[in-house]
């Protein structure tokens, strides 16, 4: 299905409806992101780099970088942190961040076999048309026994709390990323792809299935997200 520049996409997630879609978000996307977290989002990117366990040197993917903001807080551990993205748009608006960038799809990734010491993608799994592909393909370029960390939105563990924060994706947020976002019409697609994304334990299960070991979960902010972590 083509799509103008700025509009959303669907649970089918086309890779070429995604890209537009990021495009179209790309100029106040890091903004949007901060309002829309009530400013947790900092806190979620500072546990994904803990959770890597970057040593000085070491060569990490990022892999739905966007912007690089992701990518930049990875850099503070002294690896060399690599951006990688296929929206042009999201990795021109992070122009001025100083981190490499490569343009690339996550389910044919622009690299050999084995070069990453770990790979991380934060908020950008659910995105992938195909993740187990997605989750394959990162294992091919990870080192055997290099390390993968997936932050993703998740499921709330306490029912209660679950129930107030679905009201909040599918009503609230919508109308507050029409007052923050160049395209608002994206962040109806963000709900519906979160309330649609497998929870904690079946996604440990996919991660492994792709190949990966020891896979085990962590949640931030009562599971709103989860940190999976695993060996390749
Ligand atoms: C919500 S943003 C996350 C950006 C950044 N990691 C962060 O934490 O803010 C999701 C990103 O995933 C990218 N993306 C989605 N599917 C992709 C794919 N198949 N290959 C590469 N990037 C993809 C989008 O272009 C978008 O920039």
């Amino acid at each position: 299905m083509a799509t103008r520049q700025g509009s959303r996409a669907t649970l089918d997630k086309d890779p070429r409806d995604v890209a537009s879609m990021f495009d179209g978000v790309a100029k106040r996307y890091d903004l949007t992101n901060t309002v829309l977290s009530f400013g947790q989002d900092r806190g979620w990117r500072r546990a994904t780099r803990t959770a890597l366990g970057l040593n000085p040197g070491e060569r990490v993917l990022d892999l739905a970088a966007g912007t690089g903001v992701s990518t930049v807080e990875l850099s503070r551990s002294g690896a060399w942190c690599v951006a990688t993205d296929f929206s042009l748009g999201m990795l021109s608006a992070g122009a001025e961040r100083n981190v490499p960038k490569v343009a690339g799809d996550a389910m044919h990734l622009p690299f050999a076999d084995g070069v990453f010491d770990a790979a991380t993608i934060s908020f950008g799994l659910r995105n992938v048309s195909d993740f187990d592909a997605g989750l394959r393909e990162i294992a091919r370029v990870t080192k055997p026994g290099g390390r993968l960390v997936v932050c993703e939105f998740s499921t709330p563990v306490f029912a209660p709390f679950r129930t107030v924060y679905m009201e909040y994706l599918m009503k609230a947020l919508p109308r507050v990323a029409e007052t923050v976002s160049s395209n608002p019409d994206a962040y109806v697609y963000l709900a519906e792809s979160i309330r649609a994304w497998p929870d904690q334990a079946e996604l440990a299960e996919r991660i492994a299935a792709a190949g990966w070991h020891g896979v085990q979960w962590r949640n931030l902010t009562g599971g709103i997200v989860a940190l999976h972590r695993a060996t390749r």
